[in-house]
């Protein structure tokens, strides 16, 4: 059997891209080993889904540190134990420090639920709307210490309906999610993807755009 790649899942709250992960692994589609799944949250409800699908958890709360330095060397510190080759931030809400993206430089995934560099920051999908834009989506991306600026991998893209409200259209994102974010990490894992010299190289080459998904209304690749 082909070694799996050791994958740390960090996550904040509901986890929904854990369980898409969880299942997609399950289910023998996804060669990657979730060795471990942190939050910086105890009430966080993935490590409910975590503990449910035998994997190892980890918390430690941002809130006891002086500094975000601090609060980043323990959770490298603790990640470590498990000797992670990926991590991938799952609805992680903490920006992270410079040392810690260089700590495990390349080896950090994030989702950012935009079609950046459209709309980095917080609260995408109400700006998106209040925006008039006709497409939203998500974006897998490399992290560097540039917030939500890392280099792109893979996008899912779906048309927005007329009238419908921020949370509607988060929840039909979400679906996207879904189904984007374990299929990129894949791709990392068994190393078609990486990070080398600030760019994502795809398939042997340096790649300036992300590879492109459409979707439907209903969140179903067209
Ligand atoms: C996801 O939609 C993800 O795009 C977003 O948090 C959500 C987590 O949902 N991430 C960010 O906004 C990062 N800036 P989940 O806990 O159900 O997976």
């Amino acid at each position: 059997m082909t070694r799996r790649c050791k994958t740390a899942i960090l996550i904040s709250g509901s986890g929904t891209n854990l369980q898409a992960f969880i299942d997609r692994v399950r289910s023998g589609e996804l060669g990657l080993e979730l060795s471990v799944v942190f939050s910086n949250k105890p009430d966080a409800y993935g490590l409910v889904r975590a503990i449910d699908a035998g994997i190892p958890t980890a918390c430690i709360e941002h809130g006891q540190f002086p500094d975000r330095e601090s609060f980043d060397r323990a959770v490298a510190s603790k990640l470590d134990t498990w000797q992670p080759e990926l991590l991938v931030l799952a609805g992680f809400m903490r920006i992270l420090s410079a040392a810690f993206v260089a700590h495990y430089a390349g080896k950090i995934l994030n989702i950012h639920p935009a079609l950046l560099p459209r709309f980095p920051g917080l609260d995408t999908h109400q700006r998106v709307l209040d925006a008039g834009d006709e497409w939203h989506g998500s974006t897998v991306h490399f992290v560097t210490e540039e917030l939500d600026g890392g280099p792109r991998i893979l996008q899912g893209r779906l048309p927005i309906i007329g009238g419908e409200t921020a949370e509607q259209l988060a929840a039909r994102v979400q679906r996207v999610e879904h189904q984007i974010y374990p299929e990129a990490a894949g791709w990392v894992g068994e190393g078609r993807v990486e990070f080398r010299d600030g760019l994502a190289w795809i398939d042997g080459a340096p790649a300036d755009e992300p590879i492109v998904q459409t979707y439907d209304h209903d969140g179903v690749l067209t």
